[in-house]
């Protein structure tokens, strides 16, 4: 059955590494199939959006090879893959469309993507725009505007693009696509969004460089494998800091978490709203800053607010933040975030209805909402809308309330945290 029932939590306590960073595995399995040779994965996330991305990727020809702790893969370079003899399947993944939109507008053949009932819901003219201006041949339903994707591919050229929003997909798609264009292709963005593939690019051997808000990368240059060690997910992480600080006498270690700053901005909205989170054995793997993190429930909170610049570095931790805004004294407001309403689900909406049937005070605007704090949750029939991040934000939302609360639509969690529940199970008492 979709559902579980939850109850309030007395306790947090324990540790546990949280699963592997969902952004960095589509990227470690993108690169190494655009790379010649071998490339050797470790602690790769084998949840449902990663696997829309192997899968890609070996239907168009690359050899994959799960062997469990680590996962194999011969990469055929970046003028390598063969044309796919059916249509790709994307299933709930975002990043996988935009990203390969990008590879496959280099690639000389015909393919078509698309994904399911959410993802054919995606706006993708803000990849697709570009990609034309590069040259490529690409369009998609209703007017470039949704999946799927119809792409001959072909020879590009390099550009100068200004991005009007701040995505890390998008950008990440221009970058792919740069490597098919003679020349340097240069992408600007209004805001700075997560920086995993230019960390990850020159590790394939990639000339890419970074000044401010700008990125630049130069074309024709052919990717060699080599090996990545994945950091454990700060998003997935980011439900137990945050329930952690919430439930009293919680006392958590998460071991092994990426802390990259432009994935880190809940803590320091965490540190606004008064809480404390420690970090420890601070080290890098392949590129990436990782850390110990440490919280106990002994946080009193107070409202923070939450301007547009400040969005890309939580945008995908805007759920939990809800729920810790209803726990927090004052009215905390969110702006600027009109991008949550294009996410797997509309996530202003889907937080506003299901934390109001809790109890909460919440008014939603056009690009975001406020939470009046503090309101004590009781148990209440919510639900995910079929949305990783609103099923596991409800469900700490759950531990807190009085009663019971009954959370359907709970089989998201294998987007990005197959064994959620079982953690949460381990963690409380
Ligand atoms: C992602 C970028 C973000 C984020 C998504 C993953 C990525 O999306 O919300 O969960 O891996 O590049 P946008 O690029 O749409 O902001």
């Amino acid at each position: 059955m979709d559902r579980i029932e939850i109850n309030k939590a007395k306790r947090f306590k324990g540790e546990f590494s949280p699963p592997p960073d969902k952004s960095i595995s589509h990227r470690a399995v993108i690169l190494s199939s655009l790379s010649k040779g071998k490339s050797v994965v470790r602690n790769l996330l084998k949840a449902e959006d990663p696997v829309s991305t192997i899968n890609a990727f070996r239907a168009l020809g690359v050899e994959i090879d799960d062997r469990g702790e680590e996962v194999i893969v011969h990469g055929k370079g970046i003028h390598g893959l063969t044309e796919p003899t059916d249509v790709i399947d994307c299933g709930n993944s975002g990043t996988t469309i935009r990203m390969l939109s990008g590879v496959l507008s280099g690639n000389p053949f015909f393919s078509v993507l698309t994904g399911d009932e959410s993802l054919r819901k995606r706006p993708m003219a803000r990849v697709i725009n570009p990609l034309k201006e590069m040259g490529a041949r690409i369009s998609a339903r209703a007017e470039d505007r949704y999946p799927p994707v119809a792409i001959i591919g072909g020879k590009l050229w390099p550009v100068e693009y200004s991005m009007p929003v701040a995505s890390a997909q998008v950008k990440s798609a221009l970058l792919l696509a740069g490597l098919y264009a003679e020349g340097q292709t240069e992408i600007r963005e209004p805001v700075k969004s997560r920086d995993h593939t230019e960390r990850m690019l020159p590790a394939f051997g990639a000339k890419i460089t970074t000044e401010g808000l700008c990125v630049r990368i130069k074309g024709g240059v052919e990717l060699t494998g080599t090996d990545i060690h994945v950091a454990g997910d700060f998003s997935s992480a980011a439900f137990f800091i945050v329930g952690a600080l919430l439930i009293r006498n919680s006392d958590i270690t998460i071991r092994n978490v990426g802390i990259n700053p432009t994935r880190t901005g809940l803590l320091g909205a965490l540190e606004k709203m008064g809480a404390k989170v420690e970090m420890s054995n601070i080290r890098h793997l392949s590129g990436e800053p990782v850390a110990d993190i440490h919280c106990r429930g002994d946080a009193v909170l107070r409202a923070v607010e939450i301007k547009k610049d400040e969005i890309p570095a939580l945008i995908d931790e805007f759920p939990v933040l809800c729920v810790a805004a209803t726990q927090a004294e004052g009215i905390t407001t969110i702006r600027g975030a009109g991008e949550l309403r294009v996410k797997e689900s509309d996530r202003i909406k889907s937080m506003a209805t299901e934390l109001r049937k809790m109890g909460a005070d919440i008014e939603e605007f056009e690009d975001g909402l406020s939470i009046k704090g503090r309101s004590s949750l009781r148990g209440a029939e919510v639900e995910s809308h079929g949305d990783h991040r609103i099923a596991m934000a409800m469900a700490i939302a759950g531990l807190i309330a009085e009663g019971t609360t009954v959370l359907h639509g709970v089989g998201a969690v294998n987007i990005s945290f197959p064994g959620f529940f079982e953690i949460v199970g381990r963690m409380s008492s």
